[in-house]
């Protein structure tokens, strides 16, 4: 079977460890991953993860400047099954709701907006101000799948990752992606 073209983005919100995660559960055999990442999205990487972003890189992905409008992904006659962009800070969700596409990631995310394919936002904020929220509602509105960096706490989570995970686990599902991080729920006793 031919390999699926899948966006990720990485902005600069805090929550660097969902995006490295995410990077690491998708199956390079049925997903051909394209990164793109903004310069405060690798700059919060560093800071949060110890290390650069490069550094940390599964083998395979293929990594765009978020400058780059050449990119095969900016335009809709590129197959993909859709993009995810973890974190989402407040101002890339604003500039997708309002159809800014000033930069690669912005654009990629108006291409699936416009050609119906999935587009997952997972904004990291707290507290939302009513811009924030006006901005969600106006995105999903317009296509986007709104999953925030919520994590449940019913899968008993030990570590940081485990929390990172459930969000991971979410996400892949969004893409019809098989996950077996976090089990669905199974009712009470679950995860001990
Ligand atoms: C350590 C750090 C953490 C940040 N966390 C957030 C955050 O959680 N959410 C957010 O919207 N912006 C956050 N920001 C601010 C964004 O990085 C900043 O608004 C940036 O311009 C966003 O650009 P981008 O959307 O192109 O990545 C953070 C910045 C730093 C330095």
């Amino acid at each position: 079977m031919e390999r699926q073209n899948l966006i990720i983005a990485i902005t600069g919100a805090s929550g660097a460890i969902y995006a490295g995660r995410l990077l690491h559960s998708i199956p390079g055999d049925s997903h051909a991953v394209h990164l793109v990442a903004s310069e405060a999205g690798r700059l919060v990487y560093e800071m949060e993860m110890g290390r650069p972003l490069a550094a940390d890189l599964p083998s395979g992905i293929r990594t765009y400047d978020s400058s780059d409008f050449t990119a095969p992904f900016a335009s809709g006659s590129f197959p993909c099954a859709g993009m995810a962009i973890v974190p989402c800070t407040m101002g890339t969700l604003g500039a997708i709701a309002s159809g800014l596409s000033q930069n690669l990631i912005h654009r990629a995310a108006d291409v699936c907006l416009k050609e119906r394919r999935p587009l997952v936002l997972v904004p990291r904020e707290t507290p939302l101000n009513r811009i924030h929220l006006s901005n969600m509602l106006r995105a999903s509105e317009a296509g986007a799948i709104i999953l925030p960096a919520m994590p449940g706490y019913y899968h008993n989570p030990a570590r940081v990752e485990d929390l990172a995970d459930f969000i991971v686990a979410r996400i892949l599902e969004q893409f019809g992606i098989p996950q077996n991080i976090v089990p669905p729920w199974e009712g009470p006793g679950y995860g001990k």
